[in-house]
């Protein structure tokens, strides 16, 4: 189970102080909103910001690209310092390339789908991918809630990777807190990405600490039954 605050939830005039707090308070991942204000109506943060966060801590950085054309910025995103990039299905050609591109910079490869997008969408991609998001709010703006109608495109992501013995993770992200993350969890969920539900918490590591207990245990117990 791996616990991802997301970075868009930090204080922004304090990129730096917010990544050391999250390395510090023990974060498995660190969830970075990459937002070009075309594909989603926001804009985030940059390389630059990438970059200058990198030597701060070996977390894994986790760059979740909701941008039309990740193809202008891959290699700068690479170059500072991603380790794994997502790029969504609704791209739709372009999604091979991307994730053949994403490989070939060396990098692990993550496939995001979006709430009003069926599930059957990434099939084609399963065995290219180390991690399939599945969208439980529209990407955009944090702080939204929950969408539970979600629940079951996790346990069908969950279905095919068994089905097909393969080991993508399965990320969730969007209105995360204990009790949504349990739900997901039970759903076949392994990754949280967690913003206001986290870096809200002026406790940020007993704040994962439960997350982290809070699904084993869920999971635990659906896989009891
Ligand atoms: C939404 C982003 C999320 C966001 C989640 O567009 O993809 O990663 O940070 O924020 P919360 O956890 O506040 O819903
Ligand atoms: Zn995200």
């Amino acid at each position: 189970m791996i616990i991802a605050p997301s970075l868009l939830a930090c204080d922004f005039g304090r990129f730096a102080d917010e990544t050391r707090r999250a390395a510090k308070a023990g974060a498995d991942w660190l969830h970075l909103d990459i937002m070009d204000g075309h594909f989603v109506p926001n804009i985030s943060f940059g390389p630059g910001v990438v970059r200058a966060i990198r030597p701060l801590t070996r977390l894994t950085f986790d760059l979740h690209l909701m941008c039309t054309k990740p193809e202008i910025l891959l290699e700068s995103f690479a170059r500072a310092g991603a380790d794994l990039i997502t790029v969504h299905v609704e791209l739709g050609d372009r999604v091979g390339p991307l994730l053949w591109k994403i490989r070939s910079l060396g990098k692990k490869v993550g496939l995001a789908v979006n709430p009003p997008t069926a599930i059957a969408n990434v099939l084609p991609f399963l065995d290219q991918i180390d991690l399939l998001l599945v969208m439980t709010v529209n990407p955009g703006f944090g702080g939204q809630p929950f969408i539970h109608e979600m629940l079951p495109k996790i346990q069908q992501a969950a279905a095919w990777r068994r089905e097909r013995g393969l080991d993508y993770r399965i990320e969730v992200d969007g209105g995360i807190n204990l009790a949504t993350a349990a739900d997901c969890a039970r759903a076949g969920a392994d990754t949280f990405v967690s913003g206001t539900g986290l870096f809200g918490q002026r406790n940020l590591r007993a704040a994962m600490r439960k997350m982290n207990l809070i699904v084993r245990r869920a999971r635990a117990a659906a896989t009891e039954r």
